[in-house]
């Protein structure tokens, strides 16, 4: 029954009813938080470990023979997802204390077959990378995800799968759940990217490792490169090229022997989206960001903030695990709208629901160009941004592709923010609400365990004021 199937699918990802302040969620476990105006923000942020980053340690550590030590590792739930998906294709992955971990891994073409079905919860790096890695094993591996996840798109993995000869049942759209299986030898491919996407980059590159021959990703955009700097470090043979066109290409070499590594994780960026932008909209604020990661495929937020006047300052430039990181010292600042052009997007694709929030505390507007990618995030979060920013008392309005946010002098605050299962929603608007002039509720803190558990306590620590909202 197409139109029963059809029906639902438009119920799970196009229903996005704007915020209000009447309406809650219906799930009776979620926990609603509420932000209020807080004094000066100050202190230090120790950053929890880049999430991109800790996915692909896991997963590289599990094509290693032999001990791979992790050290920095998220502890989110999204990671956590990775370490059940690796234990299950038989790699044996133990914590030995505070982000500090172990991967006994299996060797390239050494995967087990999972014995049930892979959940991954709601990280779509996650499946997306695992796919890559179940499409060169020669198993049979069904993945599903949460409510969230089985929304989104899968096709733009699977394509370049299926031309490496992997065969896929997928639900309509090519949606999750699905099964997979690998063929007996995977055909190495050039591929060129139809969507500035590193998770489609990465799951070709992971699949092609087990591929005899050489195999291309080619791609018009560079989107982050950390799979192709931890390919290199564990000892595959991975070629970066300019294309005539200006194109990057990276070849890696199939029938890899990879070597077992120690790496040390770097701060996310992502992660750091938030108290940076709170420590600029909060008047008096000075926050110190230890050890972030500076990888110039993540910087895009920074950049921007920089261009709108603000007051950042990078100190202690080092390299760890392989990456630049730094301290940035962010202290409160008054901020004029800027245009971001198309071209920064895959820089800062999970940063524009913060920037939107930097944004609404500006002097005139700001302008997100190209970020159509976004409506297909945890949530349709320029939908989502758009809806809570109305709540609020903020002007904006939004095309396919872009979102434009009038920024003012008062920000009114007072709504309440549907969330989606999106964690960057979540500490999005709770950041709003510690400098707007009424409280800003989201409906669910819940999803912030997926990428930044200790979210609450470190800002907390920082002086923001946050209630539970639970009961209202
Ligand atoms: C990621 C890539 C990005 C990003 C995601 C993490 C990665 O997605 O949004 O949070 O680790 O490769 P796309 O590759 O789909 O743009």
């Amino acid at each position: 029954m197409p139109g029963v199937l059809s029906g639902r699918r438009r119920a799970s990802r196009q229903a996005l009813p704007g915020a209000s302040h009447s309406h809650m969620p219906t799930d009776e476990s979620a926990t609603p938080l509420r932000a209020r105006s807080s004094g000066p923000l100050s202190g230090t942020v120790a950053l929890p470990g880049d999430k991109s980053i800790s996915h692909r340690a896991l997963m590289l550590g599990t094509l290693a023979v032999g001990e791979t030590a992790i050290d920095g590792l998220l502890e989110g739930e999204d990671i956590l997802a990775t370490v059940a998906a690796m234990r299950a294709f038989g790699a044996t992955v133990v914590r030995t204390g505070q982000g500090a971990w172990r991967v006994t891994g299996l060797g390239v073409g050494g995967l087990l077959e999972p014995e049930a079905v892979v959940d991954y919860g709601n990280s779509g790096t996650g499946v997306r990378l695992a796919m890559g890695l179940a499409g060169g094993h020669g198993a049979v591996t069904t993945f599903t995800g949460d409510a969230s996840l089985v929304g989104r798109p899968m096709g733009r993995v699977l394509d370049p799968l299926r031309r490496m000869g992997v065969r896929a049942l997928a639900r309509s759209d090519d949606r999750l759940p699905m099964t997979i299986r690998a063929p007996d030898a995977l055909i190495p491919i050039e591929y060129r990217l139809t969507v500035p996407s590193a998770q489609v980059k990465s799951a070709v590159l992971l699949a092609a490792l087990n591929a005899p021959g050489v195999t291309s990703v080619v791609e018009p955009v560079a989107t982050r490169d950390h799979t192709e700097r931890m390919l290199e470090a564990f000892g595959a043979q991975v070629e970066i090229d300019t294309a005539e066109d200006g194109a990057r290409v990276v070849r890696v070499e199939g029938g890899a022997n990879l070597r077992p590594q120690a790496i040390t994780v770097p701060g996310d960026p992502s992660s750091a989206a938030f108290p940076i932008v709170a420590a600029l909209i909060v008047a008096g604020s000075e926050v110190t960001v230890e050890n972030m990661l500076l990888n110039p495929t993540r910087t895009g937020l920074l950049e921007t903030l920089m261009e709108m006047g603000g007051d950042i300052s990078i100190g202690n430039r080092r390299i760890v695990g392989g990456e630049e990181v730094a301290d940035v010292v962010v202290k409160a600042s008054k901020l004029a709208g800027v245009t971001v052009p198309a071209s920064r997007a895959p820089s800062m694709i999970d940063e524009y629901p913060a920037l939107a929030v930097a944004a609404a505390f500006a002097e005139g507007d700001t302008l997100m160009e190209g970020i159509g990618e976004m409506r297909v995030k945890e949530s349709d979060r320029i939908a989502a941004v758009l809806a809570g920013l109305k709540a609020n008392g903020i002007a904006a309005e939004d095309t396919p592709e872009s979102l434009t946010v009038h920024g003012m002098a008062k920000v009114p605050g007072g709504g309440t923010v549907e969330t989606h299962l999106d964690h960057r929603i979540a500490m999005s608007f709770l950041v709003l609400g510690l400098a707007a002039e009424n409280a800003v509720t989201i409906d669910d803190a819940r999803p912030i365990a997926t990428s930044f558990p200790q979210f609450r306590e470190l800002m907390t620590g920082l002086g923001a004021r946050f209630d539970d909202a639970t009961g209202d």
